[in-house]
């Protein structure tokens, strides 16, 4: 690209799109030579050659090893898991049906709990088929609608006035509105049930004591780090789906972002009833190759966020040759399900390229089922998005979720998922 149109694009974007923190690669000739752990390779030496091998051998193996080295074993399904639907009525001028429940983890409304907002198109006639995702600022900073709850639990403050010792307020309403585009999705025939992050567990390393954390022993190296246990939230959300009439819960697609994209690669890894998977700008620990190095590390993901993954992960800070995976295995685990991973151009610091090849390297699984995988060899230019079982677009602009992003994730839903219904 010229000079000039680089400035030009820097100009619009702020200084957003070169704030990428410093001592980190982001040129491509400098990314270190690698050989990537085999995905067909079973530890016994012999090669996956059949669907069967790879869904009791293979897979089995290789989910055990992200559990195991990095994102952590989690529980089941509490005995005592209670759901409390305490909010249903038509919003937006009849167009929507509004749900909020409140999931009780232990059972106890003075326990920790999490509480769900659902969208739902009001001329539906059939249950629907919905997106989930995780939100980082409370349920109310989604739409401007005065009757979302506030959260309870902790949430960092960002805009001034939108969090007080940490607790949400009412400045924070609607704040996070352009990264949902709440009205088109039901246009388009979707539900989208949004949870917030904190009440499952809050991101700061609080040595486990809050959040669903409280109920359970403290973790140990290979147990649940933080992305394992928001992601075994939105499984409990799942097990509310499969409640509600209203919603198709064999349809759902878990869609998150940046490190809630990680979250719903490992969602979807670790809970094979999630329909579809969708990454959007996850970068490392997500989507984009950590052997690659490129932006940020393993080491640097480990040092600024330690309760992400759980302790065995730390092994590969400066020695990410050494991990048994590598992320385009984590893709592999939603085969035969649909993937949709995007990255954004200004966005240099997941490793656009790294989050498109590991769609591309997980291929071979998804041929196995007779499938193309992601159909393109190397990453297609800036906003022409490619839909195979896998999809990807890189987008102009910086790390964000906009509504390009939510056009792309609803024509991807609607090659996969519609038509079944
Ligand atoms: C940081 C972090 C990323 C993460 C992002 C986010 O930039 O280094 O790994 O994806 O925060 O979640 O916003």
């Amino acid at each position: 690209m010229k000079l000039s149109l680089w400035l030009f694009v820097g100009l619009v974007m702020g200084s957003s799109l070169f704030a990428q923190p410093k001592g980190y690669n982001y040129e491509e000739a400098k990314v270190p030579e690698y050989t990537l752990p085999e995905l067909l390779l079973m530890a016994d030496g012999t090669r996956v050659k059949t669907v069967k091998q790879w869904e009791t051998q293979r897979r089995p193996e290789i989910l055990d090893l992200f559990k195991k080295e990095m994102y952590g074993r989690a529980p089941g399904k509490p005995a005592s898991l209670k759901f409390s639907v305490f909010d249903e009525q038509k919003v937006l001028k009849g167009k929507a049906i509004r749900k909020q429940v409140e999931v009780q983890f232990a059972g106890k409304a003075d326990g920790p709990r999490m509480t769900l907002l659902i969208y739902l198109p009001a001329k539906a006639k059939k249950p629907v088929p919905t997106f989930l995702t995780l939100n980082f600022r409370g349920n109310h900073t989604v739409t401007d609608d005065p009757a979302i709850r506030l959260p309870h639990s902790w949430v960092r403050g960002r805009t001034k006035g939108e969090a007080v010792n940490n607790r949400a307020t009412e400045n924070g309403r609607g704040v996070a509105k352009s990264r949902w585009n709440v009205t088109n999705i039901l246009k388009r025939g979707y539900g989208l049930a949004t949870i917030y992050y904190g009440d499952i567990d809050p991101d700061f390393d609080d040595g486990w004591e809050n959040g669903v954390h409280a109920l359970y022993p403290k973790p140990k190296p290979d147990e649940w780090g933080s992305i394992a246990t928001w992601a075994w939230g939105l499984s409990r959300a799942l097990d509310y789906f499969e409640t509600d009439k209203d919603i198709d819960h064999k349809q759902v697609a878990v869609m998150g972002h940046s490190r809630l994209g990680k979250t719903s690669l490992w969602a979807g890894a670790a809970d094979q009833r999630f329909a579809l998977v969708i990454s959007n700008n996850s970068g490392c620990g997500g989507a984009a190759l950590s052997r690659r190095a490129f932006g940020e590390t393993v080491k640097r993901i480990n040092t600024s966020f330690p309760h992400w993954f759980n302790d065995n992960f730390l092994k590969y800070n400066d020695n990410e040759n050494a991990c048994p995976v590598d992320q385009h295995m984590l893709v592999a685990l939603a085969a035969p399900r649909p993937v949709y991973i995007a990255s954004a151009v200004g966005d240099s610091w997941a490793d656009p390229n790294g989050e498109f090849l590991s769609g591309k390297h997980a291929n071979p699984v998804y041929q196995l089922y007779g499938f193309k995988g992601l159909p393109a060899s190397k990453q297609p230019p800036v906003d022409k998005p490619v839909m195979g079982t896998i999809g990807y677009h890189v987008r102009s602009g910086k790390h964000d979720v906009t509504d390009f992003d939510w056009e792309q994730y609803m024509n991807f839903a609607d090659k996969h998922l519609k038509k079944k219904r």
